[in-house]
């Protein structure tokens, strides 16, 4: 995720940048900029990589002043070099702009301003901004009503900082998604993507909110709503060290990472999905109708958690492509003699890209003739160097050991692959475009799973942590959320869990069940609601302990459970990116509550780099 400073005030203003990206290092980055406006107009300094890159460039440039912006940036429009890194400009060089996000109509309007003349030196989305407000300037608009007025114009999810050099001392800076905070300083003022970078100068911080932009210069803040109406908040008081800063406050990694989840599943189907034409893009994806014709089967190859997105991936794909899909463990896969050939699409899923299994897995699908396809998370990882085309998952950095927003990015990423092959395959436009409309729905969904559900969550924690076992049920798409739900509770509790298939429990587990044994089991609406609720009352003709994920007013399964957490209905093949939230939190809850080290549990590395 890209990070964003700007900075006002009497400081030399190169170091409090640089300082400030530094802090702002883990969000993940793979380029970095800065730029400076002093007496010789605005000076811009970009690398690619890491900081130290931009710090030898800025050795020899030996820049000065007291107002500028600086930019960590996470790719996503166009590659990761030092052409497509921010600050970005204008044709004249004075109109200055870093952004976070996705500007979604930057299409139509890089066609509109090369046509009125503007010459475009990125392939970014971001530079259309810096175009959209010199047109205004040119036309007589003051530069902060340029910015009031391109800002309307914007489609998307976007932190923006904006300054214009020949009207310095002033930065706009404006949210609609991701997070932006002022802090306000004495005799200076600072921007950034979070708290970290400000708390070497302030305590006192405005948190933006969406729709919402500030005009900040050395002595004052405004804010303003979407219709330039004044917005009078006063500062919070942020009392947080700097390791608490970079979790935004959340107690562990993985409780962020949890709530992330609503803006990082937008961040994966922004810009890709166009529900007016039904079309899907994927800029990375070189897998056109022609390649997809030729493709007789789809293996996919993952491990852990992204092995169950790949279990979710294989009930999306089968059903919009009708050709088999197989999954394969990274680590059994190349052992197994597995049947590959140039009719073979292999999809490795991993939110490293490091993972020696599956990258093993990949390299003797690619040794074979197969065409080779990754969901991952990083730019430029392994995995992604040697496929022959990538979704990125724009979850950002993930830190947390138990994997919770590369996880429903995958499933995102998968959902927007099966439409596009039903695209491919010249499918109903309709169906579609009513799942593109049930896509756009998941992050509200999430967020409304986060505020109803979380504290509940943490009672049911409480009440079932001491359990020394646990079974996770499902069925259908809902097989690999007990598959992830179990792996969850047992990487960061150490409590023994089990998913299975609800329909097989009979065959074996069913002797387990007795009054001391927690059943998880997810009863959603889909065709096969009838047969799990058969399965549940099994468990409890036993005694079983059931807590069960089900729609929201489902008064069969209130009947039946001991206790309930409900989630909001969607369509069948979007339901695990909603039915895994309750798990993921269910399982932070009872580490929490047995006091185990929930981002770095025993044993487990975040990438597992050997065989
Ligand atoms: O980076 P990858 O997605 O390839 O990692 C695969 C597994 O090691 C990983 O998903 C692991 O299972 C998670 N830590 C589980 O939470």
């Amino acid at each position: 995720m890209c990070g964003i400073i700007g900075y006002v005030g009497t400081r030399d203003v190169v170091p409090v940048l640089i300082g400030g990206l530094k802090k702002l290092e883990y969000r993940g980055y793979d380029s970095a900029g800065i730029a400076v406006v002093n007496g010789n107009g605005v000076e811009v300094v970009r690398a690619e990589g890491k900081l130290s890159n931009l710090e030898a460039k800025l050795d020899d440039r030996k820049l000065h002043g007291s107002f500028g912006m600086g930019h960590t940036r996470w790719a996503t429009h166009g590659k990761p070099n030092e052409n497509n890194a921010h600050p970005h400009r204008d044709c004249t060089g004075q109109v200055v702009v870093i952004h976070n996000g996705i500007i979604e109509n930057f299409l139509p309007l890089k066609q509109r301003l090369q046509k009125a003349g503007h010459e475009f030196k990125t392939e970014t989305d971001t530079e259309v901004v810096a175009h959209l407000i010199e047109e205004r300037i040119k036309g007589g608009t003051k530069f902060v009503d340029a910015v009031r007025q391109t800002l309307k114009e914007l489609e998307g999810h976007f932190a923006l900082v904006m300054i214009d050099g020949s009207e310095p001392g002033t930065i706009v800076a404006a949210k609609q998604g991701p997070p932006l905070v002022v802090g306000l300083g004495e005799n200076e003022n600072i921007i950034a993507s979070d708290v970290a970078p400000l708390l070497a100068y302030t305590r006192n911080i405005i948190y933006l909110e969406d729709g919402e932009y500030a005009i900040a210069d050395q002595q004052n803040v405004r804010v303003f709503d979407k219709n330039d109406n004044d917005v009078t908040r006063p500062p919070k008081k942020i009392l947080w060290d700097a390791v608490m800063a970079e979790k935004e406050g959340y107690r562990h990694y993985m409780l962020k990472e949890i709530h992330e989840q609503p803006r990082a599943v937008r961040d994966t189907f922004n810009g890709r999905m166009f529900e007016e034409s039904a079309q899907i893009y994927f800029n990375d994806l070189q897998l056109t109708a022609d390649d997809w014709a030729k493709i007789k089967k789809v293996q996919v190859i993952a491990c852990g958690t992204s092995w169950h997105a790949g279990l979710v991936g294989k009930f999306l794909l089968e059903d919009a492509a009708r050709i088999p899909i197989e999954v394969d463990y990274g680590s059994e896969y190349r052992y197994r003699n597995p049947i590959i050939d140039g009719s073979t699409l292999v999809i490795g899923v991993t939110q490293s890209g490091e993972t020696a299994d599956t990258i093993a897995g990949m390299q003797e699908a690619k040794r074979q003739g197969a065409k080779l396809i990754t969901i991952c998370n990083v730019i430029g990882a392994a995995a992604t160097r040697m496929s022959d085309g990538v979704i990125y998952t724009n979850a950002g950095p993930e830190i947390g050991v138990a994997s919770t927003k590369a996880f429903t990015t995958q499933l995102t990423a998968f959902y927007l692959l099966s439409l596009y092959i039903r695209e491919l395959r010249g499918e109903d436009v309709s169906v579609r475009k009513q799942g593109m409309h049930e896509m756009r729905m998941i992050p509200h969904r999430i967020e409304h799973i986060l505020k109803h559900q979380e504290q509940h969550i943490e009672r049911l924690a409480h009440k079932y942590a001491n359990s020394t076992d646990f079974l996770f049920l499902g069925r259908g798409v809902h097989y690999p959320i007990a598959l992830e739900g179990a792996l969850k509770l047992k990487e960061i509790s150490y409590i023994h869990a089990e998913g299975y298939p609800a329909g097989e429990m009979k065959h074996g587990p069913i002797a387990l069940i007795d009054e001391n044994l927690p059943v998880v089991a997810i009863a959603t609406k889909t065709p096969v609601y009838d047969k799990v609720v058969s399965n549940l009352q099994e468990v409890k003709a036993r005694d079983g302990k059931l807590i069960v994920i089900c729609d929201e007013g489902d008064e069969e399964i209130a009947k039946l459970a001991d206790d309930v957490i409900e989630i909001p209905h969607t369509i069948e093949p979007l339901q695990p990116i909603l039915s895994v939230v309750p798990t993921q939190l269910l399982a932070y809850y009872i580490a929490l509550r047995l006091g185990k080290d929930v981002d770095q549990p025993r044993n487990l590395a975040k990438s597992v780099t050997v065989e």
